[in-house]
């Protein structure tokens, strides 16, 4: 451990006595007996972020691998990435001295079932039930993931992936295979990782797996795709198979497995560009576009009007059958959270005939900060708030888990990360506030446990709690600053730090210390 770790986690424990004397704002005091009994603290990983073994044991690729492959990981690839699959032990070994409640991560498809359907491969069963496992005897709740930006190549190749009905039909049959051999020990599944921005980002911008596209939306150029109706049909899709997935949990698992299923989405603060009706209005429909997409479906079977109107046909009807069975098809929902945008009406994109997502929406997002170069993120944690206000009073107030919320470093930065410690404190203190006001949040979990393979930044950043030296062959975890501030919280501390960190710095620490001794 490094000396400064060091000094910071003896004042640390000396602050749990005295840190409420510098606290300025309620974001920043305040400790875990504040939240309810049952809320539950974790941190999370996905499964090509961070496994490794990826030609190992059977894995076939997935759509990420082959997005890396093709040039487009940022200078990086998921083939040994934090190698989880051999070290999985030592790591869980880490949450428990970190104190976690609960660990989410995701489920490689491809390597439980090769090529997407046929039979489950006995050695990724045997990975995921060691997981399990050894999470469960260490009293860690595992939080599983289906999907997350890798679907296995070869559904890809068969039928195009999410633009296809048949991947409703094997996606089933894989949730049913995890349900059947997991569901006696995981209870929270959450089926897609944020669709939202998947359909997007994946179909119109060409910014992720498959990379589809069609000019001139592209962001990065891609000879395949068409970004004027895929988006909408891939989240078709995706709403569909969910359903089917939620259908079949309900009917087959539900009671003698008593868990929970839910889908995730990504959420930002949204900021009107100038104080004018045009921006406010704008942000309205961002609201709509990005989350009422995914949840007036779920919640009342239907897209939202608006949609409806500007994408037309392009966005594919529901029938009854399907309408019903979509809607209410969710135990929670998942919220990501990291940063906010500026919006600005663009409604003249809807003269235009030619019109993707974001000219159907009228509106533009501005981003506050370089979303793709390896920024921090401003520390905002009204954003949270805002969004959880939103859920709450837009769509029926359902449980949320925050499933992803932390700070992006380079990941050449010192262990003491400061402003991941600030970042955090200040927005688990805004999830406590909406709670208090009403928001029906279940759960919050860092995003990363650890140093991982980043959609957008390869491995330039790193959000963990710990790093991982990618110089050393072992990939030796170390603790930041961030890691022992997690513990200190979920072991009970009260947890006004920024001020104290500061003080640590000019070296007031001796004397500090000495004082409440
Ligand atoms: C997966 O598909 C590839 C390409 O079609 C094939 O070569 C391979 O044998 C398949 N693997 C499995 C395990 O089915
Ligand atoms: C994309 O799809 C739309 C609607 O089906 C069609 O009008 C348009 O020609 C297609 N564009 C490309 C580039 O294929
Ligand atoms: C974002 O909007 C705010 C006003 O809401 C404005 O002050 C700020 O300059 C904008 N930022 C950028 C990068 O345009
Ligand atoms: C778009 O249409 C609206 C009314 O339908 C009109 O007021 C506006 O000027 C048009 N914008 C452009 C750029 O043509
Ligand atoms: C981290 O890496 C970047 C890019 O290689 C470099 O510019 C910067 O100086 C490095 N920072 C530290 C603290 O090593
Ligand atoms: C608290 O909830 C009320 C009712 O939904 C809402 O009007 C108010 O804005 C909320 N406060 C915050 C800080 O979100
Ligand atoms: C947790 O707190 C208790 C007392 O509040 C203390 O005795 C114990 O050492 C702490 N554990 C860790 C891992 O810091």
């Amino acid at each position: 451990m490094e000396p400064q770790i060091y000094l910071t986690l003896v004042f640390l424990l000396v602050l749990n006595l005295s840190v409420w004397v510098f606290s300025t704002t309620h974001h920043n005091d305040y400790s875990r007996s504040d939240f309810p009994v049952h809320f539950v603290f974790g941190s999370g990983t996905s499964a090509y972020q961070v496994e490794g073994a990826a030609n190992e044991d059977g894995r076939t690729p997935s759509i990420w691998d082959s997005f890396a492959h093709a040039g487009f990981g940022h200078g990086g690839n998921g083939d040994v990435a934090c190698d989880t699959y051999h070290k999985y032990k030592e790591d869980v070994q880490l949450m428990v001295e970190t104190g976690l409640d609960a660990f989410r991560f995701s489920i490689s498809w491809s390597r439980l079932i090769p090529n997407g359907t046929g039979p489950v491969n006995p050695k990724g069963l045997q990975y995921y039930n060691n997981l399990i496992n050894q999470l469960i005897s260490n009293g860690i709740q595992p939080h599983v993931t289906l999907h997350n930006y890798d679907l296995p190549q070869a559904l890809e190749d068969d039928y195009e992936g999410w633009l296809s009905r048949d991947v409703i039909k094997d996606f089933t049959n894989y949730a049913d295979v995890c349900f059947r051999e997991f569901g006696d020990r995981v209870k929270y599944w959450t089926t897609v990782n944020e669709p939202n921005v998947f359909a997007i980002g994946s179909y119109d911008q060409g910014l992720s797996p498959p990379k589809r596209c069609s000019p001139p939306f592209c962001i990065i150029t891609s000879s395949k795709g068409n970004s004027t109706f895929e988006p909408y049909l891939a989240a078709h899709h995706i709403l569909l198979a969910h359903s089917s997935v939620v259908r079949l949990y309900r009917r087959k698992y539900k009671k003698q497995q008593h868990g929970f299923v839910g889908i995730s989405l990504y959420t930002f603060g949204i900021v009107p560009q100038t104080n004018t009706e045009k921006d406010r209005a704008a942000c309205e429909r961002i609201r709509t576009f990005y989350y009422g997409w995914i949840m007036e479906p779920l919640l009342h079977g239907d897209y939202p009007n608006s949609m409806k109107e500007n994408a037309g046909t392009r966005i594919p009807a529901f029938t009854t059958r399907e309408s019903e069975q979509v809607k209410g098809s969710y135990d929670f929902i998942g919220i990501i959270h990291y940063s906010k945008f500026n919006v600005s009406d663009d409604s003249d994109a809807l003269n235009t005939t030619l019109r993707d997502f974001s000219a159907d929406s009228g509106a533009k997002l501005l981003a506050v900060q370089d979303i793709l170069a390896d920024e921090e993120y401003p520390v905002a944690p009204w954003a949270l708030q805002e969004v959880l206000e939103t859920f709450k009073t837009l769509y029926g107030n359902p449980p949320i888990f925050i499933h992803e919320n932390g700070q992006r470093t380079a990941s050449n930065a010192s262990l003491d990360d400061v402003s991941r410690v600030e970042y955090l404190q200040a927005y688990i203190g805004s999830v406590l506030d909406s709670l208090r006001n009403g928001s029906n949040v279940k759960g919050y979990f860092v995003w990363s446990f650890m140093d991982a393979y980043e959609l957008v930044d390869g491995y330039k950043s790193g959000f963990g709690l710990y790093y991982v030296d990618r110089n050393d062959p072992e990939l030796r975890r170390y603790p930041k600053l961030s890691a022992e501030w997690y513990k200190q919280f979920l072991n009970g501390s009260r947890t006004s730090l920024v001020g104290a960190i500061e003080l640590e710095e000019d070296s007031s620490l001796a004397s500090l210390g000495h004082s409440f001794q």
